[in-house]
């Protein structure tokens, strides 16, 4: 009996981990050569030490994976911090260029993913479904 139940579960990791690694994830659009600009002026200026996305990151300021689909902010808000900086984050004296790259690479990052799981896409079994994004 414990021998069957032990072939069973054999059985059922081999066949749960043929469907996962055989299930093609949603391909990501390739990057503009504005949005690689964008991510070495992201990397340059360090700009993770105080924003998460994908929420890794530091802490200090909010989450950017998903500012530019946001309804309550968007392009033009991020755009402003940039310009301008705020009490609380420094004004890099970026350029026009450099800006409009951090957005297009902001853009790009917000298409490739949600940074909070949506509880409905949350399965049963504890999972994220990843499927109809
Ligand atoms: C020293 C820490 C720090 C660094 C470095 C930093 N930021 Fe920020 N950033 C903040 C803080 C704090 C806020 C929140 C500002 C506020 O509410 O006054 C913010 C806000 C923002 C916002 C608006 C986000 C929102 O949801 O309100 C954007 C966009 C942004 N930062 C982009 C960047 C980019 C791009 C870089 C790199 C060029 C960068 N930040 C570097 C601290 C930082």
């Amino acid at each position: 009996m414990v021998k069957r139940i032990f072939i069973l579960l054999i059985l059922a990791y081999f066949c749960y981990s043929f469907l996962v690694y055989t299930k093609s994830a949603k391909e990501t659009e390739q990057p503009t050569d504005q949005a690689i600009a964008g991510l070495s002026i992201w990397q340059s200026r360090n700009c993770q030490a105080c924003h998460q996305l994908y929420g890794l990151g530091g802490y200090m300021g909010p989450d950017l994976t998903n500012i530019i689909s946001d309804s309550t902010k968007g392009a033009l808000f991020a755009k402003s911090l940039l310009i301008a900086g705020s009490p609380r984050m420094p004004n890099f004296n970026l350029s026009e260029t450099d800006i409009t790259n951090l957005l297009a690479f902001l853009s790009w990052v917000d298409k490739s993913g949600k940074t909070a799981v949506p509880a409905e896409k949350v399965t049963w079994y504890g999972n994220y479904n990843i499927d109809n994004q």
